[in-house]
Formats: C-alpha cells, structure tokens, sequence
C-alpha cells in the first residue's frame, strides 16, 4: 500500500491479501449476511489508502500523530527492553517509517524484518532502508502476518522483539487480537518482547469527532468502498443513497463505522441482488478503544505481560512492550 512519508499511516496490511475474487466473494457473502456487514481490509485501495493518509491529517484524527509523539519521545526508553543483537519483526510494515524511531535509537539491533503482503512495496522499502541503515541487516519476508509465516534462517538464534503499531489490533475482535498476539508469540520464540500500539479509550465527543472529521474525508473513506465495488465487482450502489455512519459504542469500546441506506432500496453485484431497509446498514469497520486494564488483561490471556507502558501528553494514545511470558 502506498503511504507518503507524513502520513505514517498503519493500514491493517492484509489490504492486498486478497485477490478480486476473494473480494467478490466476501463481499456477496456480507450483503447476505444479517446485519450486511464487509470488512475494513477492502478499505485499502489505491484510493482508499490516499484517503486514509489524509484521514491522518485530520486536525479530529489524534491516533497517529499521538502515536509518533510517544515514538519520538519514548523510543530511547522503548529500546532499553530490546536485548542486544536482537531482530526486530514487524507486523504489516507497510512503508517502514514508524520503525524509524525505533532503529534510530536502537544502537545494538542485529537485523530488522518488515513482514508484508505487498511484495514489491515492501522491497523497494527495504532497499531504502538499507541506504539509511547499512549496518543493520534488512531481511524483508513477503507474507500474510496473519498466517503462519518463517522468519528468515538468519535470524533464526537471535532474541526477537515484535512491532505491531497504528492500532491495527484494534480492528481485530478481542479474542481475534488475543489469537493474533498468541500467534505472534509462537513465531518470536521464547524470550521475545513485543512493542504494540493500542487506542484508548477516552472522551466520547473526542472518539466521535476523530470518525467524523468536519471536511468529511472518513466519509469519503467509507464511501470509496462502494465506488470500489462498483469499479471492480461491477456493482450498481447509487453513491448518493448511502451515508457514511460512526459512532463510539459505549458497550462493546468500540468506534463502528457503517453504510447506512438512505431509503429502501435493491442493489445489484455480481448478477446479486440486495436489498436494503430505510436505515439499513453496512457494517464495514470496528475500532477497539482499550483501558491499561483491558489492553493489560487481553495480552495476558495470550500469553504475554505488560512489562512497560508510555502515553502521549492528552493521554489518548498507549505503546506498550510486552514480554512473552515463558512456556506460554
Ligand atoms: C488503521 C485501523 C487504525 O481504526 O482508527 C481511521 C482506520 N478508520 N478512520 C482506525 C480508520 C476510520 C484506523 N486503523
């Protein structure tokens, strides 16, 4: 996926895993479904990743630049759980910038493996990661992190750290993030210490605004979904019969991102036909807000501890390292 250098933007890297024929297929499958729902990573077009670095941009949208602040203020104290000549794994490295911070205060790394579906992106990242770093050994792998994947041999005896920022485990249900940690777990091996970005939860005015920016580019965002089904899977959605929906959901800590139906209404994809109520939804993203507690007690029940925790100045942000609790 593209990113441009500002934007640092952390898509959930299973956007390209798909081919166009998974997509029409999920899709027919979410319209079926009750509620319609479609998930987030079909976001991430080329449109729809310009559109989320703009998102980034917004003055509403706080989780990135409040993630770079902990980055640039913390990454000193962050590196002082890595253990010397250790490789840094990242999860979804997308265009590498984040991991920025954390090579530059990290004197002692070994290797870094940025893990990524998009394997010509990642490879031309990783050829400029080299220019910058030429002591560091860049060993890129071209894999779907959420499927069993191997590290290279070459790293195979050296302590591992993970890195998994943006928030992107928010998008995962809690017992999804919990197999994802797990799963991330068992491929850093014993000993390994995991750096990982989550959303807190906070004011509801503050959550809400941050999905609905006043110059309505998450709206867009949202939308482009449409225009992408009707642009690769043919469909018929009339643009201006949906609206873009977002709103924190006290109960279940989320922010739910929907495609609300203007009126009643029949789409066509794919030589299917839907159905649509006034008000009718499609769910297409949730985005997890965790406490210290919440974040503390859903990475111990997948094996790891918190061992160090660092927030942005308004709060509104958490990094934590975790360590792989043994035997787990
Ligand atoms: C990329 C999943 C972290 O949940 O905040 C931004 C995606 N959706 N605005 C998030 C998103 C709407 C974003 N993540």
């Amino acid at each position: 996926m593209t990113k441009s250098k500002q934007g640092a933007a952390a898509a959930p890297l299973v956007a390209h895993a798909t081919t166009s024929d998974s997509f029409m297929q999920d899709v027919i499958a979410g319209l079926s479904a009750t509620p319609k729902r479609i998930a987030p990573k079909y976001f991430y077009d080329s449109v729809g990743s310009r559109l989320f670095e703009d998102i980034t941009r917004t003055p509403e949208y706080y989780p990135t630049r409040s993630e770079h602040e902990i980055l640039r203020m913390q990454a000193g104290a962050m590196v002082q759980h890595f253990p010397t000549g250790a490789a840094l794994v990242e999860f979804g490295s997308g265009a590498c910038i984040k991991v920025r911070f954390l090579l530059d205060a990290a004197r002692k790394l070994k290797a870094y493996v940025p893990v990524d579906i998009a394997g010509d992106f990642l490879n031309a990242e990783a050829a400029t990661l080299r220019r910058h770093y030429p002591n560091l050994s860049i060993l890129p792998v071209v894999a779907d992190f959420m499927k069993p994947f191997a590290l290279p041999d070459a790293v195979a005896d050296l302590p591992k750290i993970g890195f998994f920022p943006g928030s992107t485990i928010g998008n995962f249900e809690p017992h999804e993030a919990a197999a994802f940690l797990r799963h991330a777990g068992s491929i850093l091996g014993q000993g390994a210490v995991m750096i990982v970005g989550v959303d807190l939860i906070k004011d509801e005015a503050k959550l809400n605004a941050a999905y609905n920016d006043a110059a309505g580019i998450t709206g867009k965002f949202n939308m482009n979904l449409l225009r992408r089904i009707n642009r690769e899977l043919g469909g018929n959605f009339k643009l201006d019969g949906f609206e873009h929906h977002a709103y924190y959901n006290r109960d279940r800590r989320r922010i739910e991102m929907h495609l609300a139906s203007r009126a009643r209404q029949t789409v066509t994809v794919g030589g299917s036909r839907f159905s649509f109520r006034a008000g009718e939804t499609i769910h297409t993203e949730n985005s997890y807000k965790y406490s210290r507690q919440s974040f503390a007690a859903l990475a111990r029940g997948a094996g790891w501890t918190v061992l160090d925790r660092w927030t942005d100045a308004e709060r509104n942000f958490a990094v934590c390292a975790l360590a792989l609790d043994p035997l787990s």
